[in-house]
Parts: structure tokens; sequence; C-alpha cells
């Protein structure tokens, strides 16, 4: 499974353009991408992304995450055309912290975490948070799932901050 996850955001990474390519040692030396010395912040783990330079992972946000999870959300909440841009996740002022997560995203209580039971538009949309653009992010980005027994992988909190 992993592996298939792999081959396909490898394949997605690809189309889009970025040059992440663990399976091309040859073009990613050719680009000579800098390996990031002190990341500011702590990226979901995964091989690829986590690895990745502030420069790439804003590649793969432009030309992979961002048209997909776009037409995600527009689907799901039935708009005419894709509304969403970068500071629907990253907050108003997305540049000025360097696209650093979580930012900007209602905070979430880690203890009441919606569970997408109910019928309010709140239920709703947990539910589709939790079947479709986590999943949808994990595949994108190719990271694990956050996992509860080793409080890693990508899940709720790398895009919405804790309320405390
Ligand atoms: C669907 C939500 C979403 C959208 C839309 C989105 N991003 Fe992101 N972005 C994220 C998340 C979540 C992370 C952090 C992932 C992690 O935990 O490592 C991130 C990380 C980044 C990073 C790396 C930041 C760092 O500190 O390393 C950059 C740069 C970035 N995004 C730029 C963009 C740009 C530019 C756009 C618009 C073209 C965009 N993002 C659209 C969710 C989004
Ligand atoms: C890739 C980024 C991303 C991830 C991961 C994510 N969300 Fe969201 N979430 C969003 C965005 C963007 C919105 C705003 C949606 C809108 O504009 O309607 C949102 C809105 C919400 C809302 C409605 C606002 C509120 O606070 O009432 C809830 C509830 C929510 N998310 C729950 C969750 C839960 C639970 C998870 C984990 C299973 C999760 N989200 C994971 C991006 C994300």
């Amino acid at each position: 499974m992993l592996l298939a996850a792999t081959v396909m955001a490898v394949t997605v990474v690809s189309c889009g353009g970025a040059p992440v390519s663990p399976a091309a040692p040859t073009s990613a030396a050719a680009r000579a991408t800098p390996v990031p010395a002190a990341e500011s912040s702590v990226p979901a783990s995964g091989d690829t992304w986590a690895t990745s330079s502030w420069e790439d992972r804003h590649d793969t946000m432009e030309f992979v995450v961002h048209p997909n999870m776009a037409r995600l959300f527009q689907q799901h909440y039935r708009k005419p055309a894709p509304d969403m841009t970068c500071r629907t996740c990253h907050g108003a002022d997305a540049e000025a912290v360097q696209y650093k997560m979580p930012h900007g995203l209602s905070a979430l209580d880690p203890a009441h975490l919606p569970d997408g039971s109910g019928n309010d538009a709140r239920a709703r949309t947990a539910k589709f948070m939790i079947e479709e653009v986590t999943p949808k992010m994990i595949d994108l980005l190719e990271v694990a799932p956050y996992d509860p027994k080793t409080k890693r992988g990508f899940g709720c909190f790398n895009c919405h901050p804790v309320s405390r």
C-alpha cells in the first residue's frame, strides 16, 4: 500500500511539474536542491514531503495540492467554479508567516473532535473533513496518516490549530 502510494504520488507530482522524485536522483542532483538545514516547522512525516525544501513544498502546493483540493471543495459545496485560494487553508496573512501551518483556520479541541455524526452544517463539514479532505491531503503529500499511538502522521491538526 505504501509502495502504491509512493508510485502514485510520484506520478501526480511529476504531472504537476514539481521535480520531487526520490526515484530520479539525477534530476534531483541536477537541480541541486538544498537540503533544509533547519526547518522552523515540524512537517508531517513522509519521506518526500518531510525532506523537501520550502521551495519544493511551495511547488507541490501550487501544482498538486491547490488544484486538487480546489476541485474537491468545489464539488462538495456545489460551487459553479473553484474558489479556494492558498489563503483558505493558510490564512489571510499566509505570506507574512511564510505559509507555516497550522495557521488561520478555526481551532479544534482535540478532546472534543467532531466525529462527523449529526446533521447540522458543522457535522456535515466534519464528515467531509474526515472522509475526503484529510485522506486526499495524505495522498497528495504522500505522508502517513495520523496514528494516535505514535502521535505522528498527518491529521486534522496539520491544518487546524489546537484550541485551548
Ligand atoms: C487544502 C489546504 C491547503 C491549500 C489550499 C494550500 N496549502 Fe500549503 N500547506 C497546507 C498544509 C496542511 C501544509 C503543512 C503540511 C505539513 O504539516 O507538513 C502546507 C504547507 C505549505 C508550505 C510549506 C511551509 C513550511 O513551513 O514548510 C508552503 C510553502 C505552502 N504550503 C504554500 C502554499 C501555496 C503557495 C498555496 C496556494 C498555491 C497553498 N500552500 C495552498 C495546506 C494547504
Ligand atoms: C487540508 C487541510 C484540512 C484538514 C487536514 C482538515 N481540515 Fe477541517 N477545514 C479545512 C478548511 C479549509 C476549512 C474551511 C472550510 C470552509 O471554508 O467551509 C475547514 C473547516 C472545518 C470545520 C468547520 C469549521 C468549524 O470549526 O466549525 C470543521 C468542524 C473541521 N474543519 C473539522 C476537521 C476535522 C475533524 C479534521 C480531521 C479529521 C479536519 N477538519 C481536517 C481544512 C482542513
